[in-house]
């Protein structure tokens, strides 16, 4: 329901009843009262819209579940909120969407791909920062004990509040308003005041809810039979990359920029999972760290995506109210509307992965993250926002993480996780190095004097400074051997320093992070709606679905009929599918014998883009496209080669039109008057 249009209609209604009773002049009562039919028409056509997308939603679930595109997890033994099982069309087209991701972004731009374990211990994720805010705020129903997500329940009470009296007071809506516009920015005090402001009870019991208190979103584990090292089930994948990095970059030959990829399971213990497949525990994550200099985030392939136009959602255009632009991606960067090159090529190759695989381009914008979104180290950040029947969600994550994962894993492991530049010209430097007095660390350290020589030899000459002076000033300093973890008292008069004398041509840095990331799940769900359709079937009545997926994600690439059950017919039918699976394309064979009408629907309504009817041993097979339904005769022999290349996208339906004569209505059996 459009609240503010509800709003409108009422406050309308109440001036041409006021207008009547002070007995106005005609016109200014007609004048007034054509506002308000225009109002409630407008109010009918956003109610019509609602319900219709209300009823969209429902026949593609219906869709999708029936076809075992996805169900719910464990479900004969009730089920898990927030489990799904993807069932063989959906689990298709999830390897499809991966399978094109590899190739879109691993294979075209070489990223270096890892597969890291998703059990992650504790220290990697401290660093991280997840074990201390990876949190949402939650509260309880103080009898029952059952948990809700704070802002949600605050969000729903308002809401609903709005819908049912339009008619408040003009000061309570603008406070709900704003609570609505802050909810992202409250802090748990400020929340639970607004519980007990507005007077908020358990959504389903009616009991008092308690405080708001942070909730952590992993789900730990300890790992080994000692329990003795705390775990965590990944929340992401990222950190797998991160802490890969210095291995990466030798691999790389130790240059920037690169990119590393890594493609697996992430865990959410989301408080109240809703949405279907769009917030759930358990889910894929396709993401990529792109490692870069600070001070050149230059990208070598920009120019290819530079002239793409599609719409962005700048903060400023969010601030002031105002719509989404169409703009150039080439002018969003010159115009630093997006901060740099690297993140612009990232956000340009999104928008056609995601094209490509049937998102319609105009239910799909990027929105940057407003000031108050953003981490403090962030430099600038993107979502990919599709529309759906939920409203505009966010799939996938575009963000210029600065230097803040490699600093926090290099302080926190005490590893060096930097790489390095040419400086403009050479520059003469004094580096100092340990003088050990061999003797006196002999003698004190017996056994272990091997390992502290080999620490002092490790130290930068920051660290020597560092330790001669400590040992000057407070007489022994502390000395870390890295491979055995353990720490040396070193005395005064154990070391010295030397100074050389040493030219620089490279200096040390930590490299920005440039971060896309893909909730696969979120992106194949858009993908589900965004191709999903419905046509009138041979009675006219009836309404047939289908998804109108491309090749490269339909979960099997082509069907095989034999027109009528026939040995000869079947057997031909049969050494088609064999070649077909052979040139690795996904066949649905049918030789039933039911109508062709009827199993051209089946397989429509779960996208298989074309269908192979053989309908004499001779002459050729016939080839039906699904979206048209228009049908081309092809020589058996050539079959398998067209649907390879109509698979692969190297061919169009179109060329395949003008390459093969058509399958006209007076020699088809025409599929709708088949319909039993
Ligand atoms: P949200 O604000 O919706 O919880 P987020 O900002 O926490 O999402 P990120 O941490 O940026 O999400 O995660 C990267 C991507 O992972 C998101 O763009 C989204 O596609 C996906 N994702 C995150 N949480 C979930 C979830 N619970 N279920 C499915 N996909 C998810
Ligand atoms: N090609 C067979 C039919 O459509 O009837």
């Amino acid at each position: 329901m459009d609240v503010d249009l509800e709003a409108a209609v009422v406050r309308q209604g109440d001036l041409v009843r006021a207008l009547k009773e002070q007995s106005a002049p005609k016109q200014e009562i007609d004048a007034a009262v054509t506002v308000l039919k225009d109002l409630k028409v407008k109010l009918a056509a956003k109610e019509a819209a609602s319900a219709q997308v209300k009823n969209f939603r429902e026949t593609v679930t219906n869709v999708l579940k029936r076809r075992l595109f996805f169900v719910k997890s464990f479900k004969i033994y009730g089920g898990v909120a927030g489990l799904f099982d993807y069932g063989p069309p959906g689990s298709a087209v999830k390897d499809n969407v991966l399978s094109f991701w590899h190739q879109h972004f691993v294979v075209y731009d070489d990223l270096l791909k890892v597969d890291c374990p998703c059990l992650t211990p504790e220290a990697v994720l401290k660093a991280s920062g997840h074990v201390d805010r990876f949190t949402d705020l939650m509260v309880k129903d103080v009898k029952l004990g059952d948990c809700y997500r704070a802002d949600h329940v605050v969000k729903d009470f308002v809401k609903d509040a709005l819908e049912k009296d339009p008619r408040m007071p003009a000061a309570q809506k603008e406070d709900y308003a704003r609570t609505l516009a802050s909810l992202d920015d409250f802090t748990a005090d400020e929340l639970g005041a607004k519980i007990k402001e507005y007077g908020i009870k358990a959504p389903d019991s009616k009991n008092d809810l308690s405080e708001p208190f942070p909730f952590n979103l992993m789900f730990a584990t300890p790992i080994g039979p000692a329990g003795l090292l705390q775990g965590y089930l990944r929340p992401e994948t990222a950190q797998g990359m991160f802490v890969n990095f210095n291995e990466l970059l030798l691999y790389n030959g130790g240059k920037l920029p690169f990119g590393a990829a890594q493609v697996g399971q992430a865990f959410r213990n989301e408080i109240s999972p809703r949405q279907g497949l769009l917030r759930v525990r358990e889910f894929t994550l396709a993401e990529i760290e792109f490692f870069v200099d600070p001070v050149d985030k230059s990208h070598p392939r920009f120019g290819s995506v530079a002239d793409l136009e599609f719409f962005l959602f700048p903060r400023s255009q969010q601030v002031n109210m105002s719509a989404p632009l169409k703009v150039r991606l080439g002018d969003a960067v010159a115009q630093k509307i997006i901060d740099n090159e690297t993140l612009g090529y990232y956000i340009g190759r999104t928008y056609l992965f995601l094209t490509t695989l049937g998102i319609n381009k105009e239910r799909l914008r990027f929105r940057q993250h407003l000031a108050n979104e953003m981490a403090h180290y962030a430099a600038d950040c993107w979502d990919a926002e599709i529309e759906c029947s939920y409203g505009w969600i966010e799939c996938v994550g575009l963000a210029d993480r600065s230097a803040y994962d490699l600093e926090a894993h290099s302080a926190a492991s005490n590893t060096k996780l930097v790489a390095s530049r040419n400086l403009p010209e050479p520059i003469l430097v004094e580096e100092f190095r340990p003088v050990p007095n061999r003797k006196q660390i002999g003698i004190c350290f017996k056994a272990d004097q091997k390992l502290v020589l080999e620490s002092l030899e490790k130290l930068s000459s920051e660290e020597v400074v560092e330790m001669v002076a400590k040992l000057e000033s407070a007489g022994e300093a502390p000395l870390h051997s890295d491979s055995t973890d353990k720490t040396f008292t070193i005395k005064k008069g154990m070391v010295d320093k030397q100074v050389t004398k040493k030219t620089k041509d490279k200096e040390s840095f930590t490299p920005s992070v440039i971060e896309p990331s893909f909730g696969i799940g979120r992106i194949i769900y858009c993908l589900f709606e965004h191709c999903f359709d419905t046509r009138e079937g041979a009675d006219s009545v009836e309404q047939l679905n289908f998804f109108r997926f491309p090749p490269v994600v339909a979960p099997v690439k082509c069907s095989v009929f034999s027109l009528v059950q026939n040995a000869g017919l079947d057997e031909l039918a049969q050494s088609i599918s064999v070649e077909l699976r052979r040139a690795g394309l996904a066949v649905k064979t049918d030789i039933t014998g039911r109508s062709i009408g009827k199993r051209y629907a089946r397989t429509d309504e779960i996208g298989i883009p074309f269908a192979i009817t053989v309908d004499s041993s001779e002459g050729g097979v016939t080839v039906r496209d699904r979206d048209s339904k228009e049908q081309i005769r092809v020589p058996v022999e050539q079959v398998t080669q067209l649907l390879t290349d109509l698979s692969a996208g190297n061919k169009k339906w179109k060329d395949a039109r003008c390459a093969y004569p058509a399958h006209t209505s007076s020699d088809k059996t025409d599929e709708d008057k088949t319909d039993e």
